[in-house]
């Protein structure tokens, strides 16, 4: 792919937000990796504080457990590309003063997804890894709830700009940070991304 083509999407983009009350000044953060078709695209939800700070995703702590997670079955962060539904960093003031990361709201996640299908397409990774609910709710029903659909493969739709439909392999996985405050889900995430790694050579072979 033409580097110069994502950078235009991440102008144009940028561009867009620039237009939007409130978010004049925010700073975009967009994918980050091998964005030459590679093997896997990993999706998560929106940036926080350390990933608005360096304009790259999962820097932060989550990124720690994601980089700790993908090195233990053997893949590595320089092979895949790796962005977020929300491009920019979701916060309010906490009673303390203090800026504080928050969920995306509902119109953020509906601002942001057609650029998040722009950018698959021009990426052309050979699947998708979703991080959490918001990212598998981005291609697939509303419904549908990480509880059920983890650690297994199912089919993404992606509207595309000319009115077809990208269809995908998507792999379901736990957002990394669910993982700090549910220490339980450890051995599930391990077991996941084992069945991921273990079922790749049928995605790579496609
Ligand atoms: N959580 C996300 O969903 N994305 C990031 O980039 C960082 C934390």
């Amino acid at each position: 792919m033409d580097p110069h083509t994502l950078h235009r999407l991440r102008e144009a983009c940028a561009a867009e937000v620039r237009t939007v009350p409130g978010l004049e000044t925010a700073r975009l953060v967009f994918g980050d990796g091998n964005d030459q078709a590679p093997l896997l695209m990993l999706i998560g939800e929106a940036p926080g504080q350390q990933e608005a700070l360096q304009g790259k995703p999962f820097v932060g702590k989550a990124g720690q457990n994601l980089t700790a997670f993908l090195n233990a079955v053997g893949l590595s962060r320089d092979e895949l590309y790796i962005s977020n539904v929300v491009k920019i960093r979701p916060h309010r003031v906490s009673a303390a003063g203090r800026t504080v990361n928050r969920p995306p709201t509902r119109e953020e996640i509906v601002r942001f997804t057609p650029w998040l299908y722009r950018e698959i397409a021009l990426v052309r990774p050979a699947a998708l890894v979703t991080l959490g609910n918001v990212a598998l709710r981005a291609f697939v029903p509303a419904e549908a709830n990480i509880g059920e659909c983890h650690g297994r493969w199912t089919e993404a739709l992606i509207p595309g700009e000319d009115g077809r439909t990208l269809r995908l392999p998507l792999f379901a996985l736990y957002h990394p940070a669910a993982v700090i405050y549910r220490r339980e889900l450890t051995a599930v995430y391990q077991a996941d991304l084992e069945r991921l790694r273990a079922t790749l050579p049928n995605v790579a072979s496609r």
